[in-house]
């Protein structure tokens, strides 16, 4: 049960002491993730346009989508993946096309920032999910605490590629000091490839993000600086920090 407090929320599940084993780690992540999903509820107004991200945290926003629906007036999906849930949950979804504009996105991230610059595409999805925070008017990132960086890149960077370009763009990549892998028999809803950069220290994102975008063949690079979140709610076992507005 989450309760508004002096602009961040406060959840009744008691804190976790001492340290935590590897599986307690996860039941933990897993509830720091869905304090943070749940609490990005509160921002959803009557007749918006809401965009939704993809990946387990954008998955548990979702779930809890079906009670708001109706005060809706149209959902966006990031994915084929959060396209099948939200159907499943009996929710419409329309093209970007068919909207002027999104008022809000929730949305996941594998690392952020206390200057909400992120790193996203873990699930894949980073292009159409940097489409729609693009497009929309408020981006609410949801993220539990063990996404919060001081310096972006020890989560490896998902870069998307056209296929033909993989090798050129990975030779790049070594040039700019990462390493670059392929990720395997894995192919984006937009028939791309992805090469994740392991090993860079972004100290800083908008300058590699402006690089990175030059390179022939990338079509879409993970990080979200030029365009970060507006918000970001982080859930851990004290509750959610608010982060922005
Ligand atoms: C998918 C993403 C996700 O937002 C990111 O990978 C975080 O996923 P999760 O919520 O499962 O940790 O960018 O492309």
């Amino acid at each position: 049960m989450l309760e508004p407090l002096f602009g961040s929320y406060k959840c009744s599940a008691r804190p976790v002491a001492g340290t935590l084993f590897s599986g307690e780690r996860l039941l933990s992540q897993d509830a720091n993730k869905r304090r943070a999903a749940l609490a990005a509820l509160s921002y959803i107004e009557d007749g918006i346009v809401l965009g939704v991200g993809t990946g387990s945290t954008a998955d548990l926003f979702i779930d809890a989508l079906p009670q708001y629906a109706a005060r809706l007036a149209a959902v966006v999906s990031s994915s084929a993946r959060s396209t099948r849930k939200l159907h499943d949950l009996g929710i419409p979804v329309v093209e970007l096309a068919e909207v002027a504009a999104i008022d809000l996105y929730v949305d996941g991230a594998d690392e952020a920032t206390k200057h909400l610059h992120l790193i996203k595409g873990g699930g894949g999805a980073l292009t159409r999910e940097k489409i729609l925070a693009g497009a929309s008017r408020r981006f609410v990132c949801v993220v539990d605490d063990s996404k919060v960086v001081g310096t972006l890149g020890r989560f490896p960077l998902p870069i998307e590629v056209i296929p033909m370009a993989q090798s050129f763009v990975a030779r790049q990549m070594t040039k700019a000091g990462g390493q670059p892998i392929w990720r395997q028999d894995f192919v984006t809803d937009n028939g791309n490839h992805i090469i994740d950069v392991h090993n860079l220290q972004i100290a800083n994102p908008l300058d590699l993000e402006t690089r990175f975008n030059q390179i022939p063949g990338v079509v879409t690079v993970g990080l979200f600086a030029h365009r970060g979140a507006d918000v970001l709610l982080v859930g851990s076992n004290s509750g959610v920090q608010v982060l922005g507005r």
